[in-house]
């Protein structure tokens, strides 16, 4: 069987990373090394898997990583502290607050805590505006490693009908925000929409974020759209799990101009982007920090 038509994501995730990894020799060249601190909140295990990576992805770009591992019944004045001398701490540069949060503590209070500067999973209001605007803020990891892989894949995207099937703050809303900017013309569709499948068969491009299991097939799928599968769904397969997205695969393939696979697709990409982020932060604030003062020369 061709891969020609299947998304390398880890190829291009290796070439962000490539990029990266250059980009922070030479700021540390300069005398600053990036940083990233990475808070979890309780022992999520899927989460604990998450932050790993990312610890381990900062370290082999050269970003230190610091990690905050709090006990599940930490309070919301806690967290808040913490993320409060992080802010304030000029040697940290990115803060990442690793979602779901428990119960007790409300998602948006912590992260609208976190300054937009160092907000490198850019979910802050004032990033989220800033990128309805179109302005150069700190954009959500995920969302614009799919833009990345659809600007490989198809080049301008100009006038190109998207369908977004999903609206979560996390993908879906800032999805359809980067595509309207690359000039896409853009449909959301979610669990209030009309015969889905429908509005989807005229899609271009086609990204799938929902969180369920295959939910997408070739019935959904005009000949020669473009997917992008951002699911990660783990089922039960016999007496193992494994991990499917939120696209059927194997009815997709032949249908498809090019299809994201799970794993390997989007994934790898949104780790990147992390790295990309937090590198990113750490050159405007570099740029914006106050110098040493130099020596004062009194000429009388
Ligand atoms: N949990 C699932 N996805 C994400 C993400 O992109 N960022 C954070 N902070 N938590 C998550």
């Amino acid at each position: 069987m061709t891969t020609a038509n299947i998304i390398d994501g880890k190829a291009a995730a290796a070439r962000v990373l490539a990029q990266v990894k250059t980009d922070v020799a030479a700021l540390r060249e300069r005398g600053v090394a990036p940083c990233l601190a990475v808070i979890l909140v309780g022992q999520d295990p899927a989460s604990q898997v998450y932050v790993r990576n990312k610890v381990l992805r900062a370290e082999e770009c050269a970003i230190v990583s610091i990690e905050h591992k709090l006990g599940a019944h930490t309070t919301q004045a806690d967290l808040l502290g913490l993320i409060h001398t992080l802010n304030a701490d000029p040697a940290v540069h990115g803060i990442l607050l690793q979602l779901p949060l428990p119960r007790h503590i409300e998602e948006i209070a912590a992260l609208e805590a976190i300054s937009p500067l160092k907000d490198v999973d850019g979910f802050h209001s004032e990033n989220i505006g800033g990128l309805s605007q179109g302005r150069d803020v700190l954009a959500p990891c995920t969302p614009t490693g799919c833009m990345q892989l659809l600007r490989d894949t198809l080049g301008d995207l100009r006038g190109l009908h998207a369908v977004v099937v999903g609206r979560s703050n996390i993908v879906g809303k800032p999805m359809a925000a980067l595509l309207l900017r690359a000039d896409c013309t853009v449909t959301v569709l979610h669990s209030h929409s009309q015969n889905p499948a429908a509005l989807c068969r005229q899609a271009d491009i086609v990204v799938a974020a929902v969180g369920r299991p295959r939910m997408i097939d070739a019935a959904w799928l005009k000949p020669g759209a473009v997917v992008i599968d951002v699911g990660i769904n783990r089922i039960q397969d016999g007496d193992r799990t494994r991990l499917v997205g939120d696209v059927d695969f194997d009815s997709a393939l032949p249908v498809v101009r090019a299809i994201t696979p799970v794993p390997g697709g989007v994934g790898p990409m949104t780790i990147a982007l992390l790295m990309q982020n937090t590198l990113t932060a750490a050159q405007r604030q570099a740029l914006t920090d106050p110098q040493p003062e130099a020596p004062c020369l009194s000429i009388s």
